[in-house]
């Protein structure tokens, strides 16, 4: 029998508790043993809870008790995250943990102290919530030279978008509702503002290109400025607006982006909707591959976590090397990459045309009934020159006293 303990008995940690006791007969005979829960840490007792007489405060508890063998880190945050999975990791425990952001930020020392230490730091439940992607990265597609990753990785912003997009509810109303199901983060600012997304695809790309990944370096933009009328505008295109973690790897190096993306019908990931997450993968060999599944939820998380426990416990004397080396990759600045871009100009088009076309070449051209602006899809620029050209325009409409651009959304079609 494996001992194990939960620190952090929230909506994850709660989960993994329930799968342990739900799933027994099924993760016994997979890990050749029974895990059975010793201890779980949070700060709050719960004594009406199947885990009441489990409920530890002092984490000491776990890092000394030689009996725990494997630790899910399911708190949450940097503080006291961070050290005290190192501290387990130290003492040769196993950690497995669906915290991204502990993940993204000390990823590359916590997998070398668990290499030292001959144990595993496992974290599939960071990425995508239930969907397997971790995994398959190190296992399954190890021959490939990855050249692409392209995902939606948040369950929360994708569950907003497709609200207001289907249903024309509100940010704040739709942010709620995920909020109430236990998707969003504590401070839900990670999720809108594209941070969670920024850290996910840091991680990928980590893994894809088995580098280190300063997720600091990657251009990030979440949904907040998304609005009602973008999606009127995206109804009458036959498009949709998703936000997009995407990472193209080439010559040892990325370039990589966090941005709302306006996508059409042709792309895969323009079904996903609501909390499910979709990954596409594109590998030198294999093409492309579509990975797809609730991306956060209390028990496909906890799914996730409950497979890196079976996996420690196949492996509670090796360490599993997940190919995520010390040396950095080059991320590269945002400027360099191109995108078609959707930009919403005040006034009327016949007014603008002529400008429109001087400043950014031949455009598509949609105008909505009954609103002072009309809509432009640009072709296919770099985002230095569209930077550029936006603000030239910009000015000149200025100088004439015009509002000039109210919005912009990159696209991919
Ligand atoms: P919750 O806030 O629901 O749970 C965190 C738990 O940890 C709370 O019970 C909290 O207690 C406890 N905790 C906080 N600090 C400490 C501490 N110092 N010592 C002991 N316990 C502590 O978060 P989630 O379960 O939603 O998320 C956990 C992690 O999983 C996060 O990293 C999140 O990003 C990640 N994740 C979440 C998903 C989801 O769908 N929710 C999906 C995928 C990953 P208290 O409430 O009293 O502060
Ligand atoms: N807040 C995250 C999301 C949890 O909504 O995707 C899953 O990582």
């Amino acid at each position: 029998m494996i001992k194990a303990a939960i620190m952090g008995y929230g909506t994850i940690g709660s989960g993994v508790a329930e799968i342990l006791e739900e799933n027994r007969d099924v993760i016994r005979e997979k890990a050749g043993q029974e895990i059975r829960l010793k201890y779980v840490l949070d700060l709050r007792d719960f004594p009406d809870s199947p885990v009441a007489d489990k409920i530890i405060h002092d984490f000491k508890q776990i890092e000394e008790d030689e009996e725990i063998r494997i630790v899910v880190e399911a708190m949450g945050g940097l503080n006291p995250a961070y050290p005290f999975v190192k501290a387990c990791l130290l003492a040769g425990k196993h950690v497995a943990t669906s915290n991204k952001a502990l993940v993204a930020a000390h990823g590359t020392e916590l997998l070398e102290i668990a290499r030292q230490k001959r144990v595993n730091f496992f974290f599939e439940a960071s990425v995508g919530g239930g969907i397997p992607i971790i995994r398959p990265l190190y296992r399954c597609l190890e021959g490939e030279r990855i050249e692409e990753i392209t995902g939606i990785l948040n369950g929360t912003t994708n569950f907003i978008l497709t609200k207001m997009d289907e249903e024309g509810e509100t940010f704040e109303a739709a942010l709620k509702e995920a909020q109430s199901r236990g998707y969003a983060e504590r401070n839900p600012e990670a999720d809108v503002e594209g941070y969670d997304t920024c850290r996910k695809i840091a991680i990928l790309t980590a893994m894809a290109a088995g580098r280190e990944v300063h997720f600091e370096d990657i251009y990030t933009e979440g949904i907040t400025r998304i609005t009602d009328t973008d999606f009127k505008y995206a109804k009458q295109m036959g498009t949709s607006i998703k936000l997009f973690g995407t990472s193209r790897i080439h010559d040892g190096r990325a370039s990589a982006f966090v941005a709302p993306m306006m996508i059409d019908k042709a792309n895969p990931l323009y079904s996903v909707n609501d909390v499910f997450n979709g990954i596409l993968v594109k590998g030198n060999m294999l093409g492309p591959a579509m990975f797809y599944g609730s991306g956060a939820g209390k028990l496909p998380t906890a799914s996730a976590v409950i497979a890196d426990m079976i996996e420690a416990s196949q492996n509670l004397d090796s360490h599993v090397p997940m190919g995520w080396s010390e040396k950095p990759l080059c991320v590269e600045p945002i400027e360099t990459a191109s995108f078609r871009y959707f930009v919403r100009i005040a006034g009327s088009w016949t007014d603008r045309e002529a400008d429109v076309n001087t400043y950014f070449g031949g455009v598509d051209v949609h105008v909505l009934e009954g609103l002072d602006e009309f809509a432009i899809l640009t072709g296919r620029m770099q985002e230095g020159a569209f930077r550029r050209a936006a603000a030239a325009f910009d000015t000149a409409e200025q100088a004439e006293g015009r509002p000039g651009i109210r919005q912009m959304i990159r696209a991919e079609m």
